[in-house]
């Protein structure tokens, strides 16, 4: 199974890292292409620790194993010939986290500017999954129109908002649940996947 990640300038630069560490590690997934804006690594620098000065630097401070690591293939946003480009190439579906009101506006309205946009759109016309973790609070009409729009072309819009029913968890272990959750919509069954099997009885 090969899937691809888009790493973009939202808030939330966390849900980005620990979904590639949780997908890289997972046995059943072969390969995750992986791009980023350059708004995301400038996110990144604000909200992760140490030195983030470049794609490269983002995928060395993931925290996996050697073989995790080797999963993961790496483009520029600018690099628009990779294969994930075209539609020829068999990809299982992408998701984008965190996914900025920027890029979402551009995926909405077929865009297309670098690598990461093209994916996307391939993503909507081979009607492979597309997940969308769109983070923005409020949200302006703009937001809504644009949700709605690649809604209607396939999109799933998944936004993070913490499984509370999980019961009083860590922010990190929020984070788990809903890289989890978002992973199933490409058929993946992630280690931290949460199922609710009802109330707690006393
Ligand atoms: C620290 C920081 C946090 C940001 N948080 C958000 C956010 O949560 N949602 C959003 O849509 N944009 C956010 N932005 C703005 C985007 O980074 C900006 O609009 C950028 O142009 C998006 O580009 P991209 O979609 O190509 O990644 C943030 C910017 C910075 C520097």
């Amino acid at each position: 199974v090969e899937i691809v990640v888009g790493v973009s300038g939202a808030s939330g630069a966390r849900l980005g890292t620990r979904f590639l560490e949780l997908a890289a590690s997972c046995s059943a997934l072969d390969r995750i292409h992986l791009t980023l804006s350059d708004a995301a690594l400038r996110v990144a620098r604000n909200e992760l620790p140490g030195r983030i000065p470049n794609a490269a630097a983002y995928v060395r401070a993931l925290c996996l194993s050697s073989a995790a690591r080797r999963r993961i293939a790496l483009y520029e946003d600018g690099e628009v010939e990779a294969p994930i480009a075209s539609g020829s190439y068999p990809v299982a579906g992408m998701i984008v986290i965190p996914c900025s009101a920027g890029t979402l506006g551009a995926i909405a309205n077929g865009i297309s500017r670098g690598l990461l946009q093209r994916a996307a759109d391939v993503a909507l016309k081979e009607r492979r999954p597309l997940v969308l973790a769109f983070r923005e609070s409020p949200y302006s009409l703009v937001h809504i129109e644009n949700m709605r729009k690649v809604s209607a072309a396939g999109a799933i819009i998944a936004p993070p908002i913490p499984a509370f029913y999980a019961g009083p968890l860590s922010l990190e272990q929020m984070i788990d649940i809903y890289c989890a959750r978002s992973a199933r919509y490409l058929g993946l069954k992630l280690a931290a996947d949460y199922t609710w099997t009802g109330p707690q009885r006393q």
